[in-house]
Order: C-alpha cells, then structure tokens, then sequence
C-alpha cells in the first residue's frame, strides 16, 4: 500500500472495508464521505446477516456491500481492501477477527473500534502482527462531535497515523494516547455522553417540579448545556473560573452550589468516572481470558 503523507489525499485512493455495518461504522463513514476524504465507490460495509440494513447503506451512501458491490463477495471485500475497521460488538470480536485471518495481509491497516480489546489481542486473533490502531470513539460520532482516543501498535507507520489521524478528525476530535490509557480515555470521554445526560435528565426533573412544561424544559435544558461547553470552549476559561464568575455571594447559584457540595456531587462524579475506567479494564481482562487459550 502506498500511502501519501497528505492525509486526505492518501485517503481518497484507499479501499476503506467496514467489517461490522451498525452505527457506529454508519456514523465514521458518514463522517468520511461527507468532508469528502474519499469517494463512496471506495468504501465497502459488510455484516453478518442484516441484508436490509446493507440496502438503507448503500441507498443512503452509495458505498459497496454484497447487495450492489460488483459483484464482490464479504470476502473479497477483505481481501481487496488498504484498511479494514473492526467494527462489530465486542461479544462477537473474537469469532469474526478470527473468520478473517486467512484473508489479511501484511500491507493492510486494521483500525479497531471495538470498546475493550486489546492491540495484543487483535495480534493474537489474526495469529500475526499487523499494523494495528485501536480506537475509543463516543457516541457524539454520529453528529461529527466526537471525541476519539487513539493508540498504535508498533507496527503502524507515520503515514498510517495521517490516515486514521484524519478519518476520525472527520467525526470529531482525537486524542492521541499510549494503549495503557485506553480504559481512561474510556471514562472521560467513552462513557462521558452519559454522564451528561444523566444530568440533564436531572435538570429536566427538577425544571418541571419547578412548574416548567417538558417542551420549554427540554429546550431550557439542552440550551444550557450547550451554552456553557460552548463557553468553556470558547473563551478560554477554566470550568472553575467561569462557575466563580456567575455564583455571586449569598445568591441562588451559590444556593444550589451548596447543595450539590453537601450531596457530594464532585466526589461522585470523580468516582463514577474511576469506575468506568475501571470497569473497562475489567472487560478487556474478561475478553483476554475467555479468547486465549
Ligand atoms: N456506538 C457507539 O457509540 C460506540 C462508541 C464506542 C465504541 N463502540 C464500539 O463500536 C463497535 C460497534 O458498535 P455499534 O454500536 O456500531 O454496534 P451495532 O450497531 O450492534 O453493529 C454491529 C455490527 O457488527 C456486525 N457483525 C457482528 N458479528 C459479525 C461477524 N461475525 N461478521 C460480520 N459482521 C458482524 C453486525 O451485523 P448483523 O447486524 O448482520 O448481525 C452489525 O452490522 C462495538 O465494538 C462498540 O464497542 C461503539
């Protein structure tokens, strides 16, 4: 594989195969083809079994699969393709890296998006080491905010890291970390969407205790949410500094502060958060042992 150090550009002439078509593939894909880093003829999106979900794909997309693809089997889609995404549920990882390990070849780039699994497990399933970038993407993907942790294996050369620096730039934004941080990344920012609306699903129930109907809730909800990560995105500012500029002395944000701090609100959020990252590590040593023989 030939691959020019202009990301986008290197791009556009790799065959891009989807190797799990549900919606987090959905949304990289959309994210690719709509800042144009490649064109639809050069992705292909393969499942296992779901054939309408490949026609509203194709349909949608106009990428390649059985249905429409040349008549190109899953297999040749494989075969043929520069970089292959790992793209199904961890429960079913490690049957289908294992169905493709007569198909991969040394010149290919697998980019894992599977929440838990190991590069060295991915070595072990494919019996061999290829260039290998496991990812941690979120859900706010689907929208093109996403927040994307990215880890290399050894074998993954610069022009490699370009490539799939670039395709989840298309989705959102990266952090690029050694593999060890993967369960953290998965704390902060895997499971982060949920967090936040955890929260606001509190918001809403306090607004309309408050005498609030849910539609002006909802829309008084959402508005400060994004107002405020817009505002620490924005301007600079630290959260602290910008909760400090808004709570004056004896008033109501200094009212509800208090409450939130006697009911232990920072220690929770920062336990939860050790929580997932700790769950996470959990599940990759569960995969490692139940796949390793
Ligand atoms: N969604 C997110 O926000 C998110 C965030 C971070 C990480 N992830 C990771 O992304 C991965 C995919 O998640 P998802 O939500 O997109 O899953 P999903 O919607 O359930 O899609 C899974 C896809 O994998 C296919 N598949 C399963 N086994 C297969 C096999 N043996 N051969 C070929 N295709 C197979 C399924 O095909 P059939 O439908 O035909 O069975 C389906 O197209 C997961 O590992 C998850 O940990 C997701």
């Amino acid at each position: 594989m030939v691959l020019s150090t202009n990301p986008a550009a290197g791009i556009a002439s790799l065959q891009l195969c989807f190797y799990g078509a549900g919606s987090l593939a959905e949304a990289l894909a959309r994210g690719i083809l709509n800042k144009e880093l490649t064109a639809p003829s050069q992705v292909s999106m393969i499942n296992r079994s779901n054939r309408e979900r490949l026609a509203e794909l194709s349909e949608r997309y106009g990428v390649h699969t059985i249905l429409n693809g040349a008549d190109l089997t899953n297999e040749q889609f494989l075969q043929r393709a520069d970089v292959i995404f790992l793209a199904m549920k961890p429960k079913d990882a490690a049957a289908a890296i294992e169905s493709i390990r007569p198909l991969v070849s040394d010149n290919q780039l697998i980019i894992s998006l599977i929440a838990g699994l190991s590069i060295s497990s991915i070595e072990r399933l494919l019996d061999r080491k290829l260039p290998i970038v496991r990812t941690m993407p979120n859900t706010s993907s689907t929208i093109g905010l996403g927040a994307t942790g990215i880890s290399y294996s050894d074998a993954v050369s610069p022009e490699q890291r370009a490539i799939a620096e670039a395709i989840f730039q298309s989705v959102g934004i990266n952090a690029i970390v050694d593999e060890s941080l993967q369960d953290s990344i998965t704390g902060v920012s895997g499971s982060g969407p949920a967090y936040v609306y955890y929260f606001m699903e509190a918001m809403l129930t306090a607004a309309e205790k408050l005498g609030l109907d849910s539609a002006s809730a909802k829309d008084l909800v959402v508005q400060t949410v994004l107002g405020a990560a817009e505002m620490v995105r924005l301007t600079g500012e630290t959260p602290q500094d910008l909760r400090r500029k808004v709570t004056s002395p004896n008033g109501t944000t200094q009212a509800a502060i208090e409450k939130l701090t006697e009911g232990g609100f920072s220690d929770i959020v920062v336990q939860a958060m050790l929580r997932s990252s700790e769950r996470a590590a959990e599940i990759g040593a569960d995969f490692e042992r139940s796949t390793s023989k």
